[in-house]
């Protein structure tokens, strides 16, 4: 197992100026001006949308990014630049989650996000059966979202429908998570409370969710406080530590000569650095998209549970805090910077350049004590990412070659 925590490396490549919460640039092409509901009457297009405008408003009023077609060759890993919206409802000109699809669904809402988490079968939006799947996200090589045009709305913080800049979203054949970020705190960014780069170690982890593995055939919509940023963990004297995902790349120097470098380290943390707590959860039966799948028309105005229209089994002022500091985390020094000697004490395959698939798979697995889905690389993402950790961690290259 391969992994980091460089405390000073965050400080380096996430500077924590003010991050941009609401989205200014342009709306994908394929997105509709504007999230909304069909009109009665209409037919929802399951096939040929290539609408990539996700809305998360509530348990049931919800969209995830999948592949725009079934077969072998649509994993997740191999269609984030182009996967398309699919809705829990009729909207966004998407297509739409058929009922029954999704056998869990749990939403928090939190001062600086919302949240979306559960288990679905995936193959009924074109997932191959069986892919660990990959992390969706408003980067992508080109920074302009995987999927390319992929944008995202919440009406939760403020009543309407507001474009969010920063989002993550893990997908596989068997689960799905997403969050949104939208508000910031002196201390933490969105772009920090939606980090984008751990992408194999999947839902739990990264989006701190304690009971994830025991979440299945259940409903729920809560309040919740905001859990740590992904895979920062505060220490006592006010410092972080991070840890980053093992990863060996080359690098070209100023006279043209190839190197090699590797960020990460060998520790795999095991939970977050903590779990937030939840409060005002309603449990629901299940969810519906009040679709007629035999032609996919709109034949009645969506009902939404969080207008209490149907479905609540139970409710009540449950609220629970969970551990509040999880054992087993790693444990590391929150002095400021990381020991060379640190990234060197892996012995690294020095004829391989690119991420070796054991490192994500053996990671990623440990990461789910149930054996459940892993979570592929986001190479696109890491080149992306690269490009600003070879600028921030110049001064350890030199230890970091003897690799
Ligand atoms: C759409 O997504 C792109 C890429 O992430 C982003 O730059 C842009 O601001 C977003 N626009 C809207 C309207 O959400
Ligand atoms: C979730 O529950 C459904 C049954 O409702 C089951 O088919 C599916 O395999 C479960 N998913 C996981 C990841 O256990
Ligand atoms: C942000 O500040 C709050 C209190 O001021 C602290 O509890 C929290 O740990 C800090 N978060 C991070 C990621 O540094």
């Amino acid at each position: 197992m391969i992994w980091v925590l460089i405390p000073s490396l965050t400080a380096l490549t996430i500077p924590l100026v003010s991050a941009q919460v609401t989205a200014t640039g342009p709306n994908g092409p394929t997105n509709p001006e504007a999230p909304s509901f069909l009109p009665v009457g209409s037919l929802v297009d399951q096939s040929a949308s290539f609408s990539r405008l996700l809305s998360l408003n509530g348990l049931d009023d919800f969209c995830l990014f999948a592949p725009p077609e079934a077969g072998p060759d649509s994993l997740i890993g191999n269609v984030e630049a182009i996967a398309v919206a699919y809705c829990t409802k009729p909207r966004n000109a998407a297509r739409i989650i058929p009922d029954g699809a999704i056998t869990a669904a749990h939403f928090i809402r939190t001062p600086t996000y919302v949240q979306i988490y559960g288990f679905w079968d995936g193959t009924k939006v074109n997932i191959p059966s069986g892919d660990a799947g990959g992390e969706l996200d408003p980067h992508g090589a080109e920074n302009l979202g995987n999927p390319m045009g992929g944008n995202v709305t919440s009406n939760v913080p403020t009543g309407s429908d507001v474009f969010y800049e920063e989002w993550m979203s893990f997908i596989s054949y068997d689960q799905f998570c997403l969050r949104i970020c939208t508000a910031q705190t002196n201390n933490v960014t969105t772009a920090l409370q939606c980090e984008h780069e751990l992408d194999i170690m999947g839902c739990q982890f990264v989006m701190a969710i304690d009971d994830f593995y025991s979440a299945n055939n259940s409903f729920t919509s809560c309040d919740g406080d905001p859990a740590p940023p992904p895979g920062l963990y505060p220490q006592a004297d006010g410092s972080t530590s991070t840890f980053r995902q093992r990863y060996t790349g080359t690098y070209v120097d100023g006279a043209g000569s190839t190197g090699m470098f590797t960020v990460g380290q060998t520790v795999t943390p095991s939970a977050p650095a903590y779990y937030p707590a939840k409060s005002n959860c309603v449990t629901y039966s299940s969810i519906s998209n009040g679709v007629n799948t035999a032609d996919y028309s709109v034949t009645a105005a969506p009902q939404l549970l969080v207008s209490g229209s149907t479905g609540a089994v139970s409710s009540g002022p449950s609220t629970s805090s969970f551990s509040s500091r999880a054992t087993g985390s790693v444990s590391s020094s929150s002095t400021a910077s990381a020991s060379p000697s640190r990234f060197t004490s892996e012995p690294t395959p020095s004829t391989s350049a690119s991420t070796t698939a054991s490192t994500a798979s053996s990671g990623a697995a440990a990461q789910s004590s149930t054996g459940a889905a892993s979570m592929t690389r986001d190479l696109a993402n890491e080149g992306f990412l690269l490009g600003s950790l070879v600028g921030g961690i110049g001064v350890l290259v030199g230890a970091i070659l003897s690799n």
